[in-house]
């Protein structure tokens, strides 16, 4: 099926869960230990068995358009250093000096074709080639071809840029996120311009996550805000592998496509309804005409902790300074914070009293289904076992 007719469809259901007082719903409700959120070691198992195993997320092709543009980030226990190369591909290596171990480069970001390590100031072209090493007859023999940067892997698609941080060999990127990346591809993401970022703090990384993959929650905790332009516990679900494609319908959906043929619903996105696309194991996109927010989720340092970016991109070109844009990214991320983050901290509370031994997903909370599955699943590492389906 073309991702258009796909689009279609789940419009469609959305449409007819309106007119039927129904939402999207799995054949049952599940079940999740309490202990998922807290014990330390199931904690571990996740990030050495999906974080560190699967592609990630780590930057936008637009936070570094240009040849000299460079990133840096912690991701878990790595820290990262994205740079882009005069031949317009993107590198991503360990920001770790092969002489002390000192990081490379000491900024958040910035543009320059060379590092030097600002500990014995040995120098580093932005493809992580050892230059130079300071005083070298003093030092001695050193084999700077062999010691440069630790490179990662880079797979750069549809405006977004993905490694991996503990590649056990060959990964199959398409494999694991062609499909949603075509789907993700349609925007054009690549050609648009960064905005900026926001950084919040939250509770463990499946509290956060499980946030982005329901619209249950809206009525209660977004009253003032999200419920007011979109219906609370309605929502339609596709999936590519444990990816999520999930169509929230706005209050006046039946209005605005009230004559719009079915085969061009796909048109109206923002207009009707909204999407949020979820990468596995930690990423969501929500697009809006006013700026579209891709939100990722760092778990840790302790299990019970997260640290989120909210990276806001746009189509047009931010003029210098503007006033408006970062008030918008102000409020949306304190959108995320107040009503959502806070929430998650309360439950990191709940979760630790062990007042239950489970919590329970509903019917209606397909998407969190299916992402416990996938953790699972992940967590079983067994290759052949049946992956599992929405
Ligand atoms: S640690 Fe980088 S030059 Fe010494
Ligand atoms: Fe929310």
């Amino acid at each position: 099926m073309s991702i258009t007719d796909n689009y279609n469809q789940i419009i469609a259901r959305l449409i007819d869960d309106i007119d039927n007082k129904t939402t999207d719903q799995a054949p049952g409700s599940m079940q999740v230990p309490t202990t998922a959120y807290t014990d330390a070691d199931i904690w571990q198992r996740e990030m050495d068995l999906i974080f560190k195993k699967v592609p990630v997320f780590v930057a936008l092709t637009q936070e570094i358009p240009n040849p000299g543009d460079y990133k840096t980030m912690q991701f878990l226990d790595k820290p990262l250093l994205i740079t882009r190369l005069k031949d317009g591909t993107a590198r991503v290596m360990l920001n770790v000096c092969p002489h002390r171990a000192m990081a490379v480069a000491d900024k958040p970001c910035g543009n320059q074709s060379r590092f030097t390590c600002p500990y014995h100031g040995w120098m580093f072209t932005n493809d992580g080639t050892l230059r130079g090493v300071a005083d070298q007859p003093k030092f001695g023999d050193f084999d700077k071809q062999a010691n440069g940067l630790h490179q990662l892997p880079v797979y750069e698609r549809s405006g977004m840029i993905f490694t991996v941080l503990e590649a056990d060999g060959e990964v199959d990127f398409d494999g694991f996120l062609g499909g949603i990346m075509e789907d993700v591809g349609r925007l054009g993401m690549d050609k648009w311009h960064y905005c900026g970022k926001r950084e919040i703090f939250g509770a463990n990384w499946k509290i956060a996550y499980d946030g982005y993959l329901e619209g249950y929650h809206f009525a209660a905790a977004h009253p003032d805000t999200i419920a007011q332009r979109t219906f609370s516990n309605v929502m339609e679900f596709g999936a590519y592998g444990p990816h999520t494609l999930i169509c929230f319908p706005h209050l006046a959906i039946k209005e605005k496509l009230a004559d719009v043929p079915p085969d061009e619903y796909h048109q109206h996105e923002n207009n009707g309804y909204d999407w949020i696309r979820t990468l596995f194991p930690n990423v969501s996109i929500f697009v809006a005409p006013e700026i579209t927010m891709i939100s990722q989720i760092i778990p840790g340092p302790k299990p019970n902790q997260n640290t989120t970016y909210l990276n806001f991109i746009h189509p047009s070109k931010p003029v210098d300074n503007d006033a408006e844009l970062e008030t918008m990214m102000d409020w949306l991320r304190d959108v995320v914070d107040t009503e959502d983050y806070h929430v998650g901290l309360a439950i990191q509370k709940g979760l630790e009293a062990h007042a239950f031994n489970n919590v329970t997903f509903g019917r209606n909370e397909r998407g969190n289904q299916l992402f416990h599955k996938y953790v699972d699943w992940y967590l079983a590492n067994d290759p052949n076992a049946a992956k599992p389906e929405l």
